[in-house]
């Protein structure tokens, strides 16, 4: 059945989803937009040739209106989750939500109420759970290979330029402003993924640790100065450098370095260069204002005696998320990275000491139809949501918003365990 949405927040992360309907013209179809931001609006406006009746400047401004398609794409920051969802589920929208999909637990209750007094379906972009390498995992725990799960040892390295312009330059590097910390901003995909994989077990307690050690003023290069193409007498030599970072790499993080240029086409080297002498991208790293973790480790607790733990890690050569799963009956290690993992179950015959498959999800097929962001996930998101509407056999991965609470209320625990020095009980309820 082919679905009709409005784009409610139009930036790179809705677009990227909003974009299933010109390779699904069958399934769904974008025919309104909702941003503050002219520019923004008029970009979705010519890209899916939306009627200029269908343009409103605001989440709040569509739910005013009679409802007018079956569902929106939320795609605002993270603290804009939940005010510009309520309305819409009371209007009877229903919602593809980015994540973090709250900042704190009040707001999050609110949303978990709201959606269930109206009957709305709301699926969180957890898009890692869509990835054929998490999807064939999970899978492996659900048909038994290994047993209950005594341990999951999860890994996230963020990539020293990844980190730079997230958190360390960019839009999540205040959590004052954007209202998430790094862990939830970042890492909330890791926390979900550790309690899927558990699914069906309530977390306990949680504990926490974590700091800024690298990006502070006194780590900072002797004779460094505060902008790059500024005042550095030292950027040639420096691993963080701007001109390093954006403009010999112009396309790598493009949505966020050249934000101030959006208005551009395709903007030239030398106002890409201006850009950066005014840009928050253009601040000497041990120099900005941020005010979140590069680092921090997460230990769970879950009621059948089950531990975990996440090490996220900022300012790493490569990125990384490695998963290590040991059940009372095997274990399952591997890296997203290599779409590769193993499973080993013990063998105690003479000669032998364990036995190994390994899964390589390049050859075996599983990866058909997996393409773009976050290692396909990004796509086949779109198209489980679409089928969760249809009412069809709901997909391995598939979120629903009750599914996603336990993950975000570990990250939220963790962050008062790291911040006020102690163990964090968890309760599953409001
Ligand atoms: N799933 C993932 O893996 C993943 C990856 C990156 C980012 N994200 C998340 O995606 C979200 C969006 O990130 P982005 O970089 O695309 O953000 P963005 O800032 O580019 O886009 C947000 C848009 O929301 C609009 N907006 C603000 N208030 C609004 C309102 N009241 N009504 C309608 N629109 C409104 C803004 O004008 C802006 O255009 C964030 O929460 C981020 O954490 C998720």
């Amino acid at each position: 059945m082919k679905r009709t949405c409005v784009i409610v927040g139009a930036g790179h992360r809705a677009m990227a989803y909003a974009s299933h309907a010109r390779e699904h013209p069958d399934r769904m179809e974008v025919i309104g937009v909702a941003d503050p931001v002219e520019l923004r609006r008029q970009q979705a406006a010519g890209m899916f040739d939306l009627d200029p009746a269908n343009i409103f400047s605001s989440a709040e401004d569509l739910a005013a209106r009679p409802k007018m398609a079956d569902f929106v794409i939320n795609g605002t920051m993270d603290h804009e989750h939940v005010p510009t969802s309520l309305p819409l589920l009371r209007r009877g929208y229903d919602i593809l939500l980015e994540k973090p999909f709250a900042t704190n637990p009040t707001e999050m209750w609110d949303l978990v109420e709201t959606a269930g007094e109206t009957g709305c379906k709301v699926a969180i972009c957890h898009v890692l759970r869509h990835a054929p390498f998490y999807a064939a995992i999970r899978r492996e725990v659900v048909d038994g290979a290994i047993g209950d799960i005594i341990n999951i040892n999860a890994v996230e390295h963020v990539s020293y330029h990844h980190m730079a312009v997230g958190y360390v330059r960019g839009k999540w590097r205040r959590s004052d402003q954007c209202k998430s910390p790094m862990l939830m901003s970042k890492s909330c995909h890791d926390l979900d993924l550790i309690t899927w994989m558990k699914s069906g077990i309530a977390p306990r307690r949680v504990s926490s640790f974590g700091s800024n050690m690298q990006f502070r003023p006194e780590n900072a290069p002797r004779d460094s100065g505060t902008r790059c193409l500024v005042d550095c007498p030292i950027e040639g030599e420096c691993l963080y450098s701007a001109r390093k970072h954006y403009l010999d790499h112009p396309k790598r993080w493009a949505a966020y370095a050249w934000s101030s240029l959006e208005h551009l086409e395709s903007p030239s080297i030398e106002k890409m260069t201006e850009s950066l002498k005014t840009s928050p991208y253009g601040q000497c790293v041990w120099k900005t204002d941020m005010n979140v973790v590069d680092h921090q480790s997460v230990v769970i607790e879950f009621e059948d005696g089950a531990t975990a733990t996440l090490n996220m890690v900022g300012g790493s050569a490569k990125p990384l998320r490695a998963l290590h799963l040991i059940g009372t009956h095997g274990e399952i290690q591997g890296c997203l990275e290599d779409d590769r993992y193993v499973v080993r179950h013990i063998d105690p015959r003479p000669g032998h000491e364990f036995s190994e498959r390994t899964v390589d999800l390049n050859e075996t097929g599983d990866k058909t139809g997996a393409h773009g962001g976050h290692a396909g996930g990004d796509s086949r998101l779109v198209g489980d949501f679409l089928d969760y509407l249809d009412g069809n056999e709901p997909s391995i991965s598939t979120t629903s918003l009750e599914d996603s609470v336990a993950g975000h209320l570990i990250g939220f625990c963790a962050h008062q365990s790291m911040a006020e020095n102690k163990v964090v009980e968890i309760t599953m309820r409001r």
